[in-house]
């Protein structure tokens, strides 16, 4: 896909992953428009990705709250009215929850299904029509290597991470024939704010690193999406992952009980 005015949104653009990838779009000349809760930020993010981009039409700031019902249709509908329709949607905008799974309390599993689940569920519905009706789209949901396999202190996170990319192949093989294609992005540790943001339930210290910088993750994605690729696993170490869990489980799983038993703290 050749990315040069085709009019994509990015939610969770004001910070992070979403960020970089605003940035890196506007410089490959999408129309963009650029969607978080703060509408002072986004703002500010417009200008000045529009000044960093001179040729680009300026982005359309929309602050949505993805776990919204009726935000996220009014942010479809304030794209479809300025652009017409959508190219591409990337379902980016996303929280974390930290710690043990019997340390989590309910309400925090249901916020994170509400951003990182429903809030693409519903972007999705929302933008179907459109590009079903133009006969070409691509939805691009943004999961991560906690999905792949789960990972200690991330069992919350991971779930709503993975009920994201069992919904994303079912509706792939549905999708088949429509011109509608859906990728998927599954990201290992990214530097940036969701670390500061996360709820911290308690039972475990994050891990020291390595943290991928967000714009070679931003990058890494626009080239997945301009080849046309389903999925995409980012990392040396996701891409082990994977590997090594379709092949063998059980070491997989031997080397997360090591992991947790390190990242363990006493009560
Ligand atoms: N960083 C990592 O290591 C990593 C690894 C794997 C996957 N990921 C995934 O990558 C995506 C981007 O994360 P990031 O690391 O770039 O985090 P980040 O810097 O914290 O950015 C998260 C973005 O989501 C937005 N957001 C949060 N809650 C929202 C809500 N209810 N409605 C609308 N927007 C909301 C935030 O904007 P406002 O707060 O201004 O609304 C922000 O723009 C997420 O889906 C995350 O799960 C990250």
């Amino acid at each position: 896909m050749k990315l040069d005015g085709k009019r994509v949104l990015v939610t969770g653009a004001s910070s992070g992953i979403g960020l970089a990838l605003a940035r890196v779009l506007a410089a490959r000349g999408a129309v963009l428009a650029i969607s978080s809760r703060g509408a002072e930020r986004l703002e500010q993010l417009s200008e000045e990705l529009a000044s960093a981009c001179p040729g680009i039409r300026k982005p359309l700031p929309v602050a949505c709250d993805v776990a919204d019902g009726e935000s996220v249709r009014h942010l479809i509908g304030a794209c479809v009215e300025t652009f017409g329709t959508l190219d591409a949607l990337i379902n980016n905008a996303g929280i974390c929850v930290y710690g043990s799974v019997e340390k989590t309390p309910v309400a925090d599993f249901r916020s994170l299904l509400d951003v990182n689940f429903l809030g693409p569920v519903q972007a999705m519905l929302e933008v179907l029509p459109f590009m079903k009706r133009q006969g070409h789209g691509l939805i691009v949901n943004v999961s991560s290597v906690a999905a792949i396999h789960g990972v200690p202190y991330l069992g919350a996170y991971g779930a709503s991470k993975a009920a994201l990319v069992a919904l994303s192949q079912s509706m792939r093989v549905e999708l088949a024939g429509s011109g509608v294609r859906v990728m998927l992005v599954y990201p290992d540790y990214t530097e940036s704010a969701i670390f500061e943001n996360e709820t911290k339930v308690g039972g475990a210290r994050r891990p020291e690193g390595p943290y991928a910088p967000t714009a070679d993750v931003a990058e890494a994605i626009v080239r997945a999406i301009e080849a046309g690729k389903r999925d995409l696993i980012l990392g040396a170490r996701g891409k082990t992952l994977a590997f090594l869990d379709g092949i063998a489980p059980a070491l997989v799983e031997n080397a997360m009980r090591k992991i947790a038993a390190e990242l363990r703290e006493e009560e």
